[in-house]
């Protein structure tokens, strides 16, 4: 049987087939990693007339969406022609992941004089993260190839994803965490899902360095987003984004950047809509950084990207406290193509995005809460203008780390030092969005007056 895909060097272009990657997805030429092409979507090729057209396309994926096969209802395999990485699609292991929500950010809007501000939540996916939508992808994989064991380091999320999806498929699963480094949501979903949990003693990036010793002595299938089978789940938000507004490419998207993998797949999403018609343009792809984990901001700002320093990483947005990004390249490589910006936001920035967010009804995790203190600046500085869409990319579900929204609603988040350079708005606007639980007797008159009070005070929207 011919094979369906390929993977291509994105260093040195070398093709092998999708069973030849060794066990860390490192081209055993130049030492980068790979991405999945199939024969319409090289760089160089144009479709071949084997694939259907674009708008049978847009119909197929519309008519899946009225059935009741598992692989239908997954917001990922619905659009399976798209990322024919397995050999049986009806056994994918999937737990509906996708069919995330577009919500309207109307304060968030209007304070940045925004016309058209949204936010792509896929903290609604089923482990709470976009993790679920590569994993999947390459769970699937792994499963089809007869793995038993899985494994990765986290910063918490993809290991939540993959602890579950190996549960579903019954595969063993190795998760590698940064002790003391994880938001206790994310720790109790590995736990729950039956995850073989190891807290490490180092960081993230020393997680994927001592991993790295293990996939070499022991099959056991890496699910880091070194796969590259992780970017084609992780791809196919941008295919339901579009299809969610009737087609039109919005102008901007804007998306946290820690390992580096999610931008660089949602760019490969659109330019293989672009290859096949189905849109006219990719949106500019933007990403941002936390200032305490910044590699990348730093390498586009110093040499243009062409070289990545690793940083030793801080930031409570512990989800992107990455100081070693993996996937850099195809991050530069996606800027570049894209016409994309990065950015980096410092803590108090993070934590008042976050609380707006939060007091939108909606609610994210601090590093999916980046964008939008990026977007303020990128606003600010000019860059987008109030008649252009945008587009956030909200990575975790707000209960992923409710330590952090607790202490923040307390005000023992932030330290006095991380408030200097917060201006005189800011200031303002924390104390306004400030939620801390008020401790009463069960009192009637006490809570009256105490009701009082806040019935009588205004909430000014933004800043
Ligand atoms: N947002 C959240 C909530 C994340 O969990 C991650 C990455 C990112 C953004 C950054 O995405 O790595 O593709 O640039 N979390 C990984 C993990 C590293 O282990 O869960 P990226």
């Amino acid at each position: 049987m011919a094979e369906s895909h390929q993977l291509r060097c994105v260093g040195c272009s070398t093709g092998i087939a999708g069973r030849a990657a060794g066990a860390d997805f490192r081209c055993t030429i130049c030492g980068q990693l790979y991405e999945v092409v199939y024969p319409w979507s090289a760089p160089t090729s144009s479709p071949d007339g084997r694939l259907p057209n674009a708008s049978a396309l847009r119909w197929l994926w519309q008519e899946r969406r009225s059935s009741n096969q598992a692989i239908d209802q997954s917001g990922v395999w619905r659009f399976r022609d798209l990322l024919p990485i397995l050999d049986r699609p009806a056994d994918a292991v999937t737990l509906r992941e996708g069919n995330t929500p577009l919500y309207d950010l109307p304060r968030a809007a209007a304070s940045l004089g925004l016309h058209f501000l949204l936010a792509k939540h896929q903290g609604m996916n089923p482990t709470g993260s976009f993790k679920d939508t590569g994993m999947t992808a390459a769970l699937s994989v792994a499963a089809e190839r007869g793995y038993q064991w899985v494994a990765c380091a986290s910063t918490g999320n993809t290991s939540a994803a993959m602890a579950a999806y190996a549960a579903r498929a019954g595969l063993r699963s190795l998760v590698l965490i940064p002790e003391g480094k994880i938001a206790w949501g994310k720790l109790s979903q590995a736990m729950d899902y039956g995850a073989l949990t190891v807290q490490v003693k180092t960081d993230f990036d020393g997680c994927v360095h001592l991993l790295a010793e293990i996939i070499r002595r022991l099959p056991i299938y890496l699910l880091n987003s070194v796969n590259p089978y992780r970017l084609e789940g992780q791809k196919t938000p941008a295919f339901e984004l579009v299809e969610q507004l009737d087609w039109q490419v919005p102008e901007h998207l804007i998306v946290p950047g820690g390992n580096l993998a999610n931008g660089a797949a949602l760019g490969k999403g659109f330019r293989e809509m672009v290859q096949l018609g189905l849109i006219p343009r990719s949106p500019r792809i933007s990403v941002v950084q936390a200032e305490g984990a910044n590699p990348l901001y730093r390498a586009m700002r110093e040499n243009g990207g062409h070289e990545l320093h690793p940083v030793a990483a801080e930031t409570r947005a512990s989800a992107i406290r990455i100081g070693n990004p993996a996937s850099w390249r195809k991050s530069v490589a996606m800027l570049r193509e894209t016409g994309g910006w990065c950015e980096q936001a410092n803590e108090q920035e993070i934590a008042l995005a976050k609380a707006e967010i939060g007091a939108e009804g909606i609610g994210c995790e601090p590093a999916s809460a980046v964008t939008l203190a990026g977007l303020k600046k990128f606003v600010a500085q000019g860059k987008i203008g109030s008649e252009e869409r945008v587009v956030l990319f909200l990575t975790g579900h707000t209960l992923k780390d409710p330590e952090y929204t607790i202490d923040y609603h307390r005000n023992t988040l932030l330290r006095p030092y991380e408030l200097t350079a917060a201006s005189e708005p800011e200031l303002a606007h924390h104390e306004a969005l400030r939620r801390s639980p008020i401790v009463l007797d069960a009192d009637a008159d006490a809570l009256l007056r105490t009701l009082d009070r806040h019935m009588h005070e205004a909430r000014p929207l933004s800043v």
